[in-house]
C-alpha cells in the first residue's frame, strides 16, 4: 500500500468518472457528422458542455474544450495577444504575476520572444499573494492603450494561495484590459462560480477527469486569434471533439462540488493535522503560503525543511511508499529552486528544502500516519546528505 500526497500533480480518476468515461467511449459518431450516429455524439458531447457551463455560471457557447491546462492558457494568451494586437492595434504589455505557472510563464516569454511583447512581472507578498494596488500601479505605469491582457493564477499550485480574483477582474473591467485566469488548482476546491474574468484556464485530471481533457472559458465578448486551425468546430479551436472525455470532465466536476462543505471541512481537518504533526515532528520547519483559512486552498500543505534537499526529501518518503511533490509536478526531476519560492522572496538555500503535500477528502487516516511515520526518519537522512543543488 502506498500514501498518495500529490493530488495536485493529478488526482485519481473516481469509479463513478471511471465508468461514465467508459460508457460514452461507446458512442460511435463525430459529433460535427450529419446523420443520427453524429447527432447522438453531439447530444453526448453537448450535455457534458451543458454541465460545466451550469456549474460555472457561464454559458455553453462560453465553453472551449481543450487537451487541457496547458493548452487553454497558451489559446488564451496568445490567442487574446494576437487578437489585441491585430490590424493598427499595438497593446504590447502583458501583465503577469510572479509564481505562476509554467504554463503560463512560458508562454509568456515565448510572447516576447516571438510576437514583441512587454512582460511586466508583478511582485506577490511573501504570503504569495498579488494585491489589487500592484496591479493598479501596473496599468497605471503602462497606460491601459499599451496594455493587452493581464494574467493570474487563482490559487498557486505549490503554496495553495488564493488570490483576491474578484478584485483583480473589477479592476481590469473597470479598464477594459480583458483578464485572463489559470484555475486549474481552484477548480474543484472552491467556489469559482461568481467570478467572470475574460478567460479561465481550466483541466480535467486535477479533479479527477482523465488527462488531456481541459476547457477555455471564454467570455462572449472577447476575441482570440486560434492556435489550431482546421474544421471549425468550436469557436476558437478546431479539431474533433471527444465527446468521451468531455463527460468524464462534466462528471469529475459534478462530483467535485457535490457536498462541497463536508468535503471542504474534511480537507481543513487534514490541513490542520498535518501541519500541527510536521512542527513537532521538525520544530525548525516553516510553512509556507497563507496560514489555513480563506486565503489558502485547504487541500494543500508545504513545509520547507532548513538543511534538507526537497528532492531528497522526496525520493526517501517515496522509498517508504509516500508520493510527495517539491512543488509543480511540471518541473520535478530536475533540482532547481522553485521560481514560486523566489516570488515569495526566499533565498535558494531555504528554497531548496520544499516540499509539497496535497491531499483530497479522501485521503484516509492510514495514509496520514503512513506519512507522518516516514517523515523524521527522512528528514534525519535528508538533513545528513545536506544541500546539493545551491
Ligand atoms: C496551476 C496549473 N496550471 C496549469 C497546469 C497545466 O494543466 P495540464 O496538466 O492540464 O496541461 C497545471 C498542471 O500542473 C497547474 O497546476
Amino acid at each position: 500500500m502506498r500514501a498518495y500526497f500529490d493530488h495536485a500533480a493529478t488526482s485519481p480518476m473516481p469509479l463513478v468518472v471511471r465508468k461514465a468515461f467508459f460508457d460514452a467511449l461507446g458512442t460511435v459518431g463525430n459529433p460535427a457528422s450529419q446523420h443520427a450516429d453524429g447527432q447522438a455524439a453531439r447530444d453526448v458531447l453537448e450535455s457534458a458542455r451543458e454541465i460545466i457551463a451550469r456549474t460555472l455560471h457561464v454559458t455553453s457557447a462560453e465553453v472551449v474544450f481543450t487537451s487541457g491546462g496547458t493548452e487553454a492558457i497558451n489559446l488564451a494568451l496568445k490567442g487574446l495577444f494576437w487578437a489585441r494586437n491585430s490590424g493598427a492595434d499595438r497593446r504590447p504589455v502583458i501583465l503577469v504575476a510572479d509564481g505562476e505557472h509554467h504554463a503560463t510563464i512560458d508562454t509568456v516569454e515565448w510572447l516576447v520572444a516571438h510576437a514583441g511583447a512587454e512582460a511586466e512581472w508583478l511582485p506577490l507578498n511573501s504570503d504569495g499573494v498579488l494585491l489589487p494596488e500592484v496591479l493598479e500601479a501596473a496599468i497605471t505605469k503602462h497606460g491601459v492603450e499599451r496594455i493587452a491582457l493581464a494574467t493570474v493564477l487563482w490559487a498557486n499550485n505549490e503554496i495553495g494561495t488564493i488570490q483576491p480574483v474578484s478584485s483583480l477582474n473589477q479592476i481590469c473591467e473597470r479598464h477594459g484590459i480583458p483578464l485572463h485566469i489559470d484555475a486549474v488548482s481552484a477548480l474543484g476546491h472552491i467556489d469559482i462560480s461568481a467570478v467572470h474574468p475574460a478567460a479561465l484556464s481550466l483541466s480535467a485530471h486535477k479533479i479527477g477527469g482523465p488527462v488531456s481533457s481541459g476547457a477555455l472559458i471564454l467570455g462572449r465578448k472577447w476575441q482570440v486569434v486560434p492556435l489550431i486551425h482546421g474544421g471549425s468546430q468550436q469557436r476558437a479551436r478546431s479539431g474533433t471533439q471527444d465527446a468521451a472525455a468531455a463527460t468524464a470532465f462534466a462528471t469529475a466536476l459534478e462530483l467535485a462540488y457535490q457536498d462541497l462543505d463536508r468535503k471542504h471541512a474534511r480537507l481543513q481537518q487534514i490541513q490542520q493535522r498535518l501541519i500541527t504533526a510536521i512542527r513537532e515532528i521538525d520544530g525548525t520547519a516553516v510553512l509556507r503560503g497563507p496560514k489555513p483559512g480563506e486565503m489558502r486552498l485547504a487541500s494543500n500543505v508545504h513545509f520547507t525543511f532548513p538543511g534538507c534537499q526537497g528532492d531528497s526529501l522526496l525520493f526517501l518518503l517515496d522509498m517508504a511508499g509516500v508520493s510527495v511533490s517539491t512543488g509543480s509536478a511540471c518541473t520535478a526531476g530536475v533540482a532547481e529552486v522553485s521560481h514560486v519560492m523566489t516570488a515569495i522572496g526566499l533565498d535558494d538555500v531555504s528554497a531548496a528544502g520544499a516540499l509539497r503535500f496535497t491531499f483530497s477528502p479522501d485521503t484516509t487516516d492510514t495514509e496520514i500516519e503512513m506519512l507522518l511515520t516516514a517523515l523524521p526518519q527522512a528528514i534525519l537522512q535528508a538533513r545528513r546528505a545536506g544541500i546539493t543543488a545551491v
